[in-house]
């Protein structure tokens, strides 16, 4: 099956090096983040450099269920006309949220403490993941939330009437469960306090304090506590979204894998709850520069330069680094093929409950592809075959996940035989445009047949 119900097979080929400037889309987060914050404005939320993804699409268009106005005027650029923190209106319609995690988690909490009802669904991939992790902490606010076993959607979201600030510890590592309780008290009185054990990605804070909210983090002995006033008036922004790091990770691995390549990406996002590949890269002896350090819509951004040097090693990724690079394993894995000796990476198991369990499917599609894995409930190791050492040559299954199409449609670039990909439309859920810039910069994937 795939997201957009026809299966695009797709194949790439050992490829000539790589050249040029890949210019990747909008950071995904942001974006998500960015429609949701000003829906909960008063006033009109400018927007430039939006990803137009279907991820994000599907979130502009449940803002709308909810009662705001959202115009695309041009490539990027979009205006959210806000309702208002509380200002939600009850959905006439079931909240499509399409293949997005992030999509359906940050909107139940955006809508937990306003008194009305929604019901939530989203495709197979999205169907099958745990909501639990969400409605738990919702439910302390006051709000309801009825689904299937297992605490699978569809569900159905009942808003609390007369909600209270909530304090609470994340019991996983999940930027989308500390966001959605970040949202959910911007209309409870009093503070709503989170503590992170391991630091996840803090867009939703950032964004926060940019729409005016009050919201503090201190490093302490629980681990990071994040505190928000709620029900603060929020005021409209004018947002430019940076590229997205987790995007930017195809062509980088891509350029660091071929023989001979050298790329830039410009203005990446350089947050530092988001750069554990590029650390991991540069200790795997990759060859990167971040050149022209600036700001970007609060984010820090820099212009990456890459090079291909032929001479990665296998390293290992601590537990401490997996939520900051939680999104490129899978990409890490097809990169640690082509490198001398083992990539051990540990403390990975939210990689289960992703688009698809991303441990089995990198551990299958590898291993179709001749390489030696192994495989823990919370730790992945690829055996490297070195420079021009993977064999290829075999069909992976994608399992309805974005990155997982990408990460093999990028190994295939430096295997023997060429890589072919069942189906890769959920690509279009995160990097539409990602066929048309790796072709740019000379990469050999193409659709079958043509
Ligand atoms: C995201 C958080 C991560 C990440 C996802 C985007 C976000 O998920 O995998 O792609 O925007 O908050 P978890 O928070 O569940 O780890």
């Amino acid at each position: 099956m795939s997201a957009t119900g026809t299966p695009i097979p797709m194949i790439s080929d050992a490829s000539g090096p790589l050249s040029g400037v890949a210019e990747v889309p909008g950071d995904k987060s942001i974006s998500h983040r960015a429609l949701i914050l000003g829906a909960l404005s008063v006033g009109t939320t400018r927007i430039a450099g939006l990803l137009e993804g279907q991820d994000v699409l599907d979130t502009a268009e449940a803002m709308r269920a909810f009662g705001a106005t959202v115009t695309r005027h041009g490539p990027g650029a979009w205006e959210v006309e806000g309702v208002g923190v509380g200002g939600f209106a009850e959905p006439d319609r079931v909240i499509d949220c399409g293949n997005s995690g992030t999509g359906v988690r940050l909107i139940m909490g955006a809508m937990a403490t306003t008194p009305i009802a929604a019901t939530f669904t989203g495709d197979a991939s999205l169907n099958r993941r745990p909501m639990g992790r969400v409605t738990e902490p919702l439910a302390l606010f006051g709000a309801h939330a009825y689904g299937r076993s297992g605490g699978r959607l569809p569900m159905t979201v009942i808003g609390a009437l007369d909600p209270v600030p909530v304090r609470y510890t994340l019991t996983v590592p999940s930027a989308q469960v500390k966001s959605a309780v970040l949202l959910a008290g911007l209309n409870a009185p009093g503070e709503t306090v989170v503590i992170e054990p391991e630091a996840t990605r803090d867009h939703t804070e950032r964004m926060l304090r940019g729409f005016g909210a009050e919201v503090t983090a201190e490093d302490t002995a629980e681990g990071r506590v994040i505190t928000l006033r709620g029900q603060p008036e929020l005021t409209p922004q004018a947002v430019t979204v940076p590229r997205d790091p987790s995007s930017a990770a195809f062509p980088v691995c891509a350029a660091l894998i071929v023989p001979g390549s050298e790329i830039t990406v410009p203005g990446v996002s350089r947050n530092p709850t988001r750069n554990g590949l590029f650390a991991t890269l540069l200790e795997m002896g990759a060859d990167l520069g971040f050149e022209n350090p600036r700001e970007e819509g609060g984010e820090p951004v820099a212009d990456l330069r890459v090079r291909f040097t032929g001479a990665l090693r296998g390293v290992e990724t601590p537990p401490a680094r997996a939520a900051s690079m939680i999104d490129e394993f899978p990409v890490l894995a097809a990169l640690a093929a082509c490198a001398e000796g083992a990539t051990v990476m540990r403390g990975v198991r939210e990689l289960r409950v992703k688009e698809s369990d991303r441990i089995d499917a990198m551990a299958r599609g590898l291993e179709a592809c001749g390489v030696r894995v192994e495989e823990a409930e919370d730790t992945l190791t690829v055996h490297g075959l070195g420079a021009g050492g993977v064999p290829g040559g075999a069909t992976v299954e994608s399992r309805l996940d974005h990155r997982i199409a990408m990460s093999f449609l990028v190994l295939g670039l430096a295997a023997r035989a060429p890589i072919r990909v069942d189906d890769a439309s959920p690509i279009a859920t995160s990097f539409p445009d990602f066929e048309p810039l790796m072709q740019g910069l000379g990469a050999a994937i193409r659709r079958e047949g043509a």
